[in-house]
């Protein structure tokens, strides 16, 4: 069943067979464009009011991406120091130390991007000099999306199946120097996983069930190999991998091959409910686990539809900056730009280290 869901999403007219320099260059553009566009509304807690006022402006179509009034948020600056700091094409313990440094420098252009708190406290720790000096004390309350927000890049930097051990150890420890919390930083996982799928061209059906019993796995024996903060990781371990089996289980999802079950209403104000049901606090998009779970809830519904996806995962009531970059990234590099208004992403801000970064990434893993 799955090898012929695979075949025939491989043989479509609309599935490349591989991803390209181009796909590379959409996926991270587009994440940033997602999340610009999305931080209009970040703190709007209703989806039909934000459509409303998405209309209100000639619609997404009619949104051109630039300052100074669609900045890019934290979640674009921070998977850009990721990217950078991968781009350097250090391994080992010192793409650690790089990623370090990178997150430090990169909390020191954050005016008017609303970084989380988690973020700046985690970051504030961080001694990227210093030995060890990327490692953070554990913190039971850094549930938060920041680390699933700015991991996409790791996918680009580490994309075949045979790399999933080294994407997964350094999702982990990015994600862990600020959110040293498993919802935190298997977020990371998730995101980077999510990214890696897509260059694969893996059917999006199969993306949770490769998350909860592949990579998951693999991450929970990386921290007991790395012999830091285990035990209490290993008490907050289950959260993470029991929502999303909740949530393959209610998309009909557990054995990865569908048929996708969807509410049966499912417009702006059923996915606002929706959304908060899968949520730690009411917040559908702020938490590890929730932001790249709405992602593919989105990549599920919108198919090649730009249009539908931004309706889904950035015109909602919830962390849609988040939320956005996200899918976003993973659309692009799925899709390139095709079908995507060039005003949303052709002025934005930072585009130029985007392309840069992406077209440093594809020569690293090719
Ligand atoms: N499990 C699940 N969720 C949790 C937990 C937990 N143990 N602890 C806290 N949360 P915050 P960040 C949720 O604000 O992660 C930018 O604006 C809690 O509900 O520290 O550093 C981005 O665009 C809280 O609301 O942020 C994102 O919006 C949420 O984690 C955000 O900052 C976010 O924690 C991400 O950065
Ligand atoms: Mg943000």
């Amino acid at each position: 069943m799955l090898r012929d869901v695979q075949k025939k999403l491989i043989h479509s007219p609309y599935w490349p067979s591989s991803a390209t320099l181009k796909h590379y260059i959409a996926g991270m553009l587009l994440s940033g464009a997602g999340d610009a566009i999305g931080f209009m509304w970040e703190f709007e807690y209703s989806g039909p009011a934000i459509h409303q006022a998405v209309k209100n402006l000639g619609g997404l179509k009619n949104i051109t991406a630039k300052l100074p009034d669609w900045p890019v948020s934290d979640d674009t600056v921070l998977h850009l120091a990721t990217a950078e700091a991968l781009a350097t094409g250090k391994e080992g313990e010192q793409i650690l130390h790089e990623l370090a440094r990178h997150y430090v420098k990169g909390m020191r252009d954050m005016t008017g991007r609303a970084p989380g708190g988690t973020t700046i406290t985690g970051a504030s720790q961080l001694r990227p000099e210093d030995k060890d000096g990327y490692r953070i004390p554990y913190n039971p309350g850094s549930g938060g999306c920041g680390a699933a927000m700015r991991t996409m890049c790791i996918g680009l930097r580490y994309p075949k199946p045979e790399q999933l051990s080294t994407l997964v150890a350094v999702a982990v420890e990015a994600g862990r120097m600020t959110h040293n919390h498993p919802t935190g930083f298997l977020g990371g996982v998730a995101s980077a996983l999510f990214a890696a799928y897509a260059i694969q061209r893996r059917p999006i059906m199969t993306w949770g069930l490769g998350l909860v019993k592949e990579a998951c796995p693999v991450a929970r024996e990386f921290v007991k190999t790395a012999g830091y903060a285990v035990s209490k990781t290993e008490r907050d371990w289950g959260y993470f991998t029991d929502k999303w089996e909740w949530y393959l289980k209610r998309r009909g999802l557990s054995s990865g091959t569908g048929p996708v079950v969807w509410p049966e209403q499912y417009g702006p104000a059923e996915r606002d409910e929706e959304y908060n049901s899968f949520s730690w606090s009411g917040w559908g998009g702020s938490s590890g686990h929730d932001a790249p779970m709405i992602a593919l809830d989105a990549l599920l519904g919108a198919g090649s539809d730009w249009e539908k996806l931004m309706d889904r995962v950035a015109f909602h009531g919830g962390d849609s900056d988040s939320t956005a970059v996200i899918a976003c990234c993973c659309w692009g590099l799925l899709y390139g730009t095709e079908g995507v208004p060039e005003c949303n992403y052709s002025s934005l801000e930072y585009r130029d280290r985007l392309e840069n970064s992406a077209k440093k990434l594809y020569d690293l893993s090719h």
